[in-house]
């Protein structure tokens, strides 16, 4: 009797407590207030994202799909997640798009068009005035096998099916993958470039109606290039704004051997006439998009409104060397903020700029501190009279290291623990330093300091977004760009400046707390 009643009463402890541990996960899925859990860029609920896909405006809507494992918190079973927004911030979480063929293959990255004009004949709007619907071309990755599928939505997106032609392009190879399609207005043509990720070669097709594929031509970097292609993209942008000087930018995601170390953003510059890519970038100069560890397989918007004009990408924040390991739980992998995108001529060449987009400012819960022309110590004061702190924030700051060896902010501090984002004007670096940045023992590739280089050190500009796990510092405005997740306590929320071996000087300094997206 007795030992039945303890027994009762262990069961519903047992049951209570595990009622109780759902609930929280539960209601930490709903309040996105996981430790670690991104505030400000996009994330899954729950389970494993990489790659972000089929980058679309659509009928006012902008759509975010990635790859996605719906039963997991590693990479496996891909398909295509989904997310819709109305400024490409904030984002609403919407039902799976595109589920794997269990037993054929997964849904790799790819990308969505509007078809306008219904070239495809696959939409079914019945209105004369807009006829159009969204398409989407993503790779069928079998076991030995990878070729191109188009899938289609006649409502919005939220609905997707297959077209029954598939695949709309096969070489028959077993690396042939990630289409990226886009109109190519000067012959009205639909283009797709994809890889050929084991021979490092991006492939370029073309199409009057979406479905039938064409093989127009190829491209390589040359013998001495290392690794796998992935994840391309090719658009044409003003050099300094001159609509009379443009130039075609050749995206190719490269795994490994990116300047941090693993998986980085490589592109060429050049031009292109529809079937082939004249690259421009002298041989020996490898061109990165981002000197962190932690930016990877963009894809780039397709069909915002013209009058807008703008070309924005958004990567995705981690690196294969560890995207399997870092230490979320219930969800895992994050995306970059959307950038826009431009080209500048530099003395060494056109190089691509990146700032994030102007709707960020949108962000801006309150200024926590304004300051200009001050020393390192005055900053420090002012930012601890004013309490400065904080896991979600934006920075921007000009800063002048003069004789310093070495001078820049210590970030997510909390005891012996910090995020160094520095300038060092004797090499003529900048860099972020997360080696000591809290959890960092996940993955022996994961801590390190990762710096690229400047053109001139004596003025710095750094415009900071500081989330709970990422950092992604724009500098010089957008000349450079330094992405890498962060782990730090939850507890370590100071913020630092410093200046090492002389007297650097703040020219300017800006905080803004940032809101969460999600409530
Ligand atoms: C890039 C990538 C792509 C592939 C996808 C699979 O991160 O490897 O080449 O389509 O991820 O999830």
């Amino acid at each position: 009797m007795k030992l039945s009643t303890t027994l009762f009463r262990g069961i519903g402890i047992l049951v209570v407590s595990r009622f109780l541990v759902f609930a929280c996960v539960l209601l930490a899925q709903n309040t996105y207030n996981e430790p670690w859990r991104s505030q400000f860029h996009f994330t899954p609920a729950k389970n494993f994202m990489n790659d972000p896909n089929g980058l679309v405006f659509y009928k006012g809507e902008y759509h975010l799909f990635y790859q996605y494992n719906p039963q997991g918190t590693e990479w496996g079973h891909m398909s295509w997640g989904h997310a819709v927004s109305s400024d490409m911030l904030h984002w609403k979480n919407l039902p799976l798009a595109i589920p794997e063929e269990p037993g054929k293959y997964m849904i790799y990255s790819g990308s969505a068009v509007v078809d306008w004009k219904n070239a495809s004949g696959l939409c079914v709007s019945g209105d004369a005035a807009d006829p159009s619907c969204l398409i989407a071309i993503y790779t069928a990755a079998g076991t030995n096998i990878q070729n191109q599928n188009l899938a289609f939505s006649n409502d919005r997106g939220r609905t997707w099916a297959n077209y029954e032609g598939n695949p709309i392009a096969d070489l028959k190879k077993p690396d042939f993958r990630d289409p990226k399609v886009f109109w190519y207005e000067a012959q009205k043509k639909w283009v797709m470039v994809a890889v050929l990720a084991d021979e490092r070669k991006a492939v370029f097709f073309d199409s009057r109606d979406l479905k039938k594929w064409v093989l127009r031509g190829s491209f390589e970097a040359g013998a001495n290039d290392k690794g796998q292609w992935e994840c391309p993209d090719l658009f044409e942008l003003a050099v300094d704004g001159n609509p009379q000087n443009k130039k075609w930018v050749l995206v190719v995601n490269r795994n490994p051997s990116a300047p941090a170390g693993g998986t980085g953003t490589r592109y060429f510059v050049g031009l292109f006439d529809g079937s082939h890519f004249a690259n421009e970038t002298p041989a020996g100069q490898e061109l990165w998009a981002d000197y962190g560890k932690d930016f990877y397989a963009t894809n780039s918007f397709s069909d915002l409104p013209r009058k807008d004009g703008r070309r924005i990408w958004i990567g995705w924040i981690s690196n294969w060397q560890y995207a399997n390991r870092e230490p979320t739980s219930v969800w895992r992998g994050a995306q970059s903020l959307p950038r826009e995108l431009s080209l500048a001529q530099s003395p060494d060449g056109i190089r691509l700029v990146q700032k994030p987009i102007a709707e960020t400012k949108g962000l801006r819960e309150r200024v926590l501190l304004q300051l200009s022309d001050v020393s390192v110590t005055m900053a420090m004061q002012a930012m601890h009279l004013s309490n400065v702190l904080g896991d979600t924030l934006e920075i921007e700051a000009e800063l002048a290291p003069g004789d310093a060896k070495e001078m820049g902010f210590r970030l997510r501090k909390g005891g012996s623990e910090g995020t160094l984002l520095g300038v060092t004007p004797e090499t003529k670096e900048v860099f972020v330093d997360r080696t000591h940045s809290g959890q960092v023992s996940f993955a022996p590739e994961f801590p390190g300091r990762y710096k690229a280089a400047l053109r001139q050190s004596s003025r710095v500009k750094l415009h900071i977004f500081l989330d709970r796990s990422s950092l992604e510092v724009f500098v010089n405005d957008g000349e450079m760009v330094l992405t890498d997740r962060i782990y730090p306590s939850p507890g370590s929320e100071g913020i630092e400046l410093y200046s090492n071996g002389g007297q650097g000087k703040v020219l300017s300094l800006s905080i803004w707390k940032l809101g969460s997206i999600w409530r």
